[in-house]
């Protein structure tokens, strides 16, 4: 019989609670459609309590779905609990993840509790979700730091209880991947009825080990995964989904299957990494821009005899196809349309034409435009309803002299114009927009990547500015820099709540 690792993505929920990746939710379900599409088990929706927008959400991807079961998070709340039932009525699979913290710090400074008292509040969750759903998951909170014989007390009283699912989270990624793998077959050696539940992990990456950590809980009896596409997530992120997936389709002598069509893996991962304007980087393993691109003379020797020589996986067999340059000036709308149907996006008639507007406008300025540059353009009307929008700027830069520029704005209808100079262009420019938005705000962080190659690319640029004590996430791209820098500065301003 098939030994089958459940895959549970919680992209849209773990991985959504990085500060600045939050979505809306016509692009949770776009995601959601995607991890379907790619196969996996359970999708981890939100956590339906904690906003109306999450609520929503869960409420929308459960009617989207078909196969994958929706899962929503809670604490262990009844108030939580109702709410994410109430949340999930139309999902055809449906689980509820509650749980709480078990380490003796959470136990303490998070709870001001004891164990036993814990033990009681954890079934009492259990049981009361049972009552909502036949699917229920528990999560023993920083697991990893728990001690093992208590750890094991908690296990089994919530799977007496009915929990189908528990889950053994790292949540401040702190484990050894021999001490994690170890947890987890002292659980299965000495909870009464483990075999009554699936066992999960969820680890975290802050020391880089969450994939190492996963692979040890899975070759010591873990049959499900918590995930997320890129390893997107807080801090350090989570086990990124496509790293357990090709170790297990590489090692197929573990003799353990999953569910995911991995030729699906990289589409979604650019997906992704375009809606939640999270760059992956180059190096990032399967699906880094630089994860199958041998730039040594020995390498490329190697591979070009015979790729096996340096290649332990093919670049298809994970969705990369050479052809991913695919659209030019010349090419039409239907082109446009299957090609974003192949990266997973579906847009109706009106969106269509307007992308495709946008579409014409940049492959007047390069040449061929790729599948990054499809997925900006798609998410590109994120703006369309922002009250300030940028008319026009122009910039005079070079090398031994200041940088000067003037600025149009948009503001709610109304022209607005600025003029500053600067110790650069991006300099100027932002004094320009300052001139006109005055307000207290300070620039926090500023990153420009290039999509892919060429001096015509498309940058991508993300910044945080500081306001009123929050930071806020803007995201610009452009095949102007200076430009793309403005666009993301005013996508923050556009995000202050006053
Ligand atoms: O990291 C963690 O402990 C979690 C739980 C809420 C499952 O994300
Ligand atoms: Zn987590």
């Amino acid at each position: 019989m098939e030994d089958r690792l459940f895959i549970f993505d919680t992209t849209l929920r773990d991985g959504e609670q990085v500060p600045g990746c939050q979505l809306n939710t016509v692009e949770k379900i776009q995601v959601a459609k995607a991890l379907e599409g790619l196969g996996v088990d359970v999708i981890e929706a939100g956590f339906p309590v904690s906003s109306p927008g999450d609520f929503n959400s869960v409420i929308e991807i459960s009617k989207a779905v078909t196969w994958p079961t929706i899962c929503a998070l809670t604490r262990a709340v009844e108030k939580d609990i109702d709410v994410a039932a109430e949340a999930l009525k139309y999902a055809k699979r449906k689980r509820i993840h509650t749980g709480i913290g078990t380490s003796d710090s959470h136990i303490k400074y998070k709870f001001n509790s004891t164990r036993d008292e814990i033990i009681e509040r954890a079934v009492a969750a259990v049981k009361y979700a049972r009552r909502l759903v036949d699917d229920v998951e528990f999560y023993a909170e920083d697991a990893g730091r728990t001690d093992n014989e208590y750890l094991a007390r908690v296990v089994e009283a919530v799977i007496k209880a009915g929990a189908t699912v528990v889950n053994i989270p790292d949540t401040t990624g702190y484990c050894l991947p021999e001490e994690y793998g170890r947890k987890i077959k002292y659980l299965f050696e000495h909870v009464d009825g483990i075999d009554k539940a699936i066992i999960s992990t969820h680890c975290h990456n802050d020391l880089g080990m969450a994939t190492a950590n996963t692979m040890a809980g899975v070759l010591n009896g873990a049959r499900q995964v918590e995930v997320t596409i890129n390893g997107i997530g807080e801090r350090a992120g989570n086990t990124a989904l496509e790293e357990v997936a090709m170790i297990l389709k590489s090692h197929a002598d573990i003799g353990i299957q999953t569910n995911i069509n991995t030729q699906k893996i990289y589409p979604v991962s650019r997906m992704v990494s375009s809606l939640m304007n999270m760059p992956v980087q180059p190096n990032k393993a399967i699906v880094g821009r630089n994860a199958f691109a041998h730039s040594s003379g020995i390498h490329q020797d190697g591979v070009l005899k015979n790729v096996q020589t340096y290649e332990i996986i093919d670049p298809h067999d994970v969705g990369i196809d050479d052809n991913s340059i695919v659209l030019t000036a010349r090419s039409g709308r239907a082109a446009l349309k299957n090609r974003l149907a192949i990266l997973g996006v579906k847009l109706d008639q009106h969106k269509l034409d307007k992308v495709y507007e946008e579409f014409l406008k940049l492959a007047d300025k390069k040449k061929d435009i790729n599948d990054d540059d499809i997925l900006v353009l798609a998410g590109a009307d994120r703006s369309q309803n922002h009250r300030i929008k940028l008319d026009y700027l122009q910039v005079t830069s070079g090398v031994g002299v200041r940088s000067v520029a003037s600025i149009g704005l948009n503001i709610a209808g109304e022209k607005f114009e600025g003029c500053a100079s600067g110790n650069g262009p991006v300099d100027a420019a932002i004094k320009a927009l300052k001139k006109i938005v005055d307000r207290q705000m300070t620039l926090k962080e500023f990153t420009i990547q290039a999509i892919s190659k060429g001096s015509d690319d498309m940058g991508k640029v993300h910044m945080q500015v500081e306001y009123d004590s929050q930071v806020y996430y803007g995201f610009g791209a452009n095949t102007d820099i200076i430009a793309a820098s403005v666009e993301a500065y005013i996508d923050c301003i556009n995000k202050f709540k006053a």
